[in-house]
């Protein structure tokens, strides 16, 4: 059995596991990002590799981060969300702690987990996943490898244009799907209506203290859940937006599955079935035609783990 570390850089934690090879995480560890401070993230993980390989036969480290890695899976280039620019952190990390180190992108892994162990397993081929967080993320697998493009920036699909001149993108574009389709544009949404029609937002409002800019992202799901009107249309608005680009996603590429991830939807249908609605709406006559299925993702906030530990294995 071959043990490999698992890496999930985000916006506020960074999660690491010890793997084995049938994807189960065998140990865990977590720290919180430092924030803006890349020479200290850099550490964060150094230390969190050092503590989970200490006595244990690791062969290998793969590290999920939230930005474009270049083609030799060893720089980040650019984050729209992170500070990191041009940050050559497989051989910073491996240099310290002195094993083996690939550097993939965050949604590539959660794909690619999802693909071995998780929502898409029983798909030999392909699936494309988006990952739904503070960004929208995305991963493709084609011919059971993960996509990476000639420059290994493939498959960057929270950057697809979704409305002309729309919203201000963190990679500078304007109208992304990130900004319709992310936990971040859940919550502007979920603050918008809360400002515009307070008496409709109450019980939203409630668990933000009566402050619309107070609201965040689980406090958006818990009021849907309880059927708070302004919540319900927050998530209607973003699986709707989604679904147009699943559909977008089935039309280039025909693959098996269709997977989403990321702790929206912990919020179940109230995301998932406007979602499938407009899918299917935006297939239009392609609908009668055999067409993927969207599944949430099951692996939840391990599959950064997972699928970092699982590519390590393949160096
Ligand atoms: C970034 C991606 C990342 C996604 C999810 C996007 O803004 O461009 O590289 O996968 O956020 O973190
Ligand atoms: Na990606
Ligand atoms: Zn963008």
């Amino acid at each position: 059995m071959t043990l490999t570390i698992g890496v999930d850089v985000g916006g506020t934690k960074v999660a690491g596991g010890v793997v084995d090879d049938t994807g189960t995480v065998l140990v865990q560890a977590r720290r919180d990002t430092p924030a803006d401070d890349v020479a200290k993230t850099r550490d964060v993980i150094t230390e969190l590799v050092g503590e989970l390989a200490a006595g244990r036969p690791v062969q290998g480290v793969g590290i999920g981060a939230a930005g474009w890695i270049d083609a030799s899976r060893s720089t980040v280039l650019f984050a729209p969300n992170l500070a990191w620019r041009d940050e050559p952190l497989r051989e910073y990390v491996s240099n310290k702690v002195g094993l083996p180190v690939i550097v993939e992108n965050d949604a590539n892994v959660a794909a690619w987990a999802e693909f071995r162990y998780g929502a898409a397993r029983d798909a030999d081929d392909s699936m494309v996943m988006f990952t739904i967080g503070t960004g929208v993320g995305g991963g493709i697998v084609l011919g059971g490898e993960l996509l990476r493009g000639a420059h290994g920036i493939a498959a960057e699909l929270g950057h697809m244009l979704t409305v002309p001149d729309g919203h201000q993108c963190g990679c500078g574009r304007l109208g992304c799907i990130e900004q319709y389709a992310s936990g971040s544009a859940l919550v502007r949404f979920a603050r918008a209506a809360a400002r515009q029609s307070p008496h409709r937002a109450a019980g939203l409002l409630e668990l933000a203290g009566g402050e619309a800019e107070a609201i965040t992202g689980p406090m958006v799901t818990a009021a849907a859940k309880s059927g708070d009107p302004v919540s319900t249309e927050a998530f209607a608005q973003v699986g709707r937006w989604l679904g147009t680009s699943l559909a977008d996603m089935a039309q280039i590429l025909d693959p098996q599955v269709l997977v989403v991830g990321g702790g929206v939807i912990d919020a179940g249908e109230l995301l998932m079935g406007p979602t499938r609605r407009s899918y299917a709406q935006s297939l239009a006559q392609r609908d009668r035609l055999p067409v993927a299925e969207i599944r949430p993702a099951e692996l939840g906030n391990r599959a950064g783990v997972i699928g970092a530990a699982d590519l390590a294995r393949r160096l």
